[in-house]
């Protein structure tokens, strides 16, 4: 209920400070919220698909991986999407809708990708440069959905919501850095070897 009455109050705030480039006031009726109140629920069931997705793709991810950091990386993030997933039900019960999912075509198309990579590559550090890619486009694209649902969220009013998206959104940056960090660790031992060789 509070919820609701948060987002009265951002109708209500939206009717009074909105204008157009010429400073005209947009009309807003409530039309503009309830239309992107849809929207954010779309994007977190497209979200909530994703992320039941991801908890299936980044064993086989870990499991097709050599370096131990990056098994480690993968067998980490894949704990947080769980937890990322109880966050998604909890919005869901916090907007008083049933949790159902959406079909994700990005994401499935992502992870389509990532597994043609590891069957074509072989395996050791060709394969797991291959993951890394395929695991940080991954990232970017969750980054890039949780990042603008927060935005819908903080546009209606609805602030716990916002901060639990928040949660996530950083647990999806940390994530991709240490993607970053793993992949540079790789190239200098791979750098290191090809020295070695030369001498
Ligand atoms: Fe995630």
């Amino acid at each position: 209920m509070a919820i609701l009455k948060n987002m009265d109050n951002n109708k209500e705030k939206n009717r009074n400070e909105q204008k157009d480039t010429k400073g005209n006031a947009i009309k807003n009726d409530g039309m503009q919220s309830s239309q992107l109140m849809k929207l954010f629920e779309d994007s977190l069931k497209d979200l909530y698909w994703a992320e039941k997705a991801l908890t299936k793709a980044l064993p086989e991810m870990a499991k097709k991986a050599t370096s131990a950091e990056l098994v480690d990386a993968l067998n980490h993030h894949l704990t947080e999407t769980e937890v990322q997933l109880e966050r998604i039900e909890e919005i869901f019960e916090l907007i008083e809708k049933k949790a159902v999912t959406k079909k994700c075509d990005a994401i499935e198309g992502l992870i389509k990708e990532g597994q043609s990579i590891m069957k074509e590559c072989e395996e050791g550090s060709m394969r797991d440069a291959g993951i890394i890619s395929a695991a940080q486009k991954i990232e970017h694209y969750e980054i890039a959905s949780y990042g603008t649902l927060k935005t819908f969220a903080h546009t209606l009013g609805l602030k716990q919501i916002a901060e639990l998206l928040e949660e996530t959104l950083k647990e999806e940056k940390a994530a991709d850095e240490k993607l970053t960090e793993v992949a540079m660790s790789a190239i200098n031992i791979q750098a290191s070897e090809n020295e070695v060789e030369s001498d």
